[in-house]
């Protein structure tokens, strides 16, 4: 796992752009996995930048999505979907019909993760997973648990994550969904590269997790340990609990 502490949001933004920007110039049609949250959205902010210089085109890449909300259809504004539409997807030429997610509003959940399960692996597999991190460890809505799952499924949230997450919801006069459908610890770390972002003082417990702790489905993150390709980009505060490196 590579560790990088950078000064601020803005720097890591610039690093993780360059990789994705790569990746995608390096191979046209590479399959991205992306997450939502607050964590990537300055990186999204650069690819976007680079797309309007016309340094990169996002025309013939796949994309997968980590998670979304039971019952959130794509057109409300607090669904992942519309997230993606709004922080990146809208403002560059990705094709619509290349985008992946699981949907919010399938009747059956079970089909949907084995659907979603099948695309992913259709696909070739997913070439960098971008990830944030919970407070309390998750990745993807990978919550705290026993036990590590493999493909996608269905997800109650804890109260870590509801009480992080609720306040984009209470904004708009909603109540925020207690489920959602996620890929699996397995999905994750069959990515072929992994990015992680994670900044600001509240995330410095889990990081240390991820980072110096021991691999355990209580940390969901510290399976990262054992992949291959990780790059963990910090800023002073989130990587203010790590020993010295
Ligand atoms: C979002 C996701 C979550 C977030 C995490 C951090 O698609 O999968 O794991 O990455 O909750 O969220 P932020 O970045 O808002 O702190």
């Amino acid at each position: 796992m590579k560790v990088i502490v950078l000064n601020d949001p803005i720097e890591i933004s610039k690093e993780a752009a360059e990789i994705i920007v790569k990746q995608v110039n390096n191979n046209k049609g590479s399959v991205l996995g992306f997450a939502t949250g607050a964590s990537p959205v300055e990186t999204y902010k650069r690819i976007i930048e680079k797309y309007e210089q016309g340094e990169v085109s996002l025309k013939h890449i796949t994309t997968f999505n980590l998670d979304e909300y039971v019952g959130l259809s794509r057109e409300n504004v607090n669904s992942y979907f519309y997230f993606m539409k709004d922080n990146l997807f809208g403002k560059t030429d990705v094709n619509f019909d290349k985008v992946n997610f699981l949907s919010g509003e399938a009747e059956d959940t079970d089909a949907e993760c084995k659907r979603y399960w099948n695309k992913i692996k259709e696909s070739g597999g997913i070439d960098i997973q971008l990830l944030g991190i919970g407070t309390n460890g998750h990745i993807g809505f990978n919550e705290p648990g026993d036990k590590f799952a493999d493909g996608p499924f269905v997800v109650k949230l804890t109260q870590s994550t509801i009480d992080s997450n609720k306040k984009y919801f209470e904004a708009v006069g909603d109540t925020m969904p207690e489920y959602a459908l996620t890929m699996g610890i397995g999905d994750i770390m069959r990515a072929r590269k992994i990015i992680l972002i994670a900044t600001g003082e509240s995330k410095a417990k889990a990081v240390k997790a991820l980072v110096e702790g021991q691999v355990t489905p209580e940390c969901p993150a510290s399976i990262l340990q054992l992949h291959a390709d990780v790059t963990v980009f910090l800023d002073k505060e989130s990587a203010s609990l790590l020993g010295d490196r």
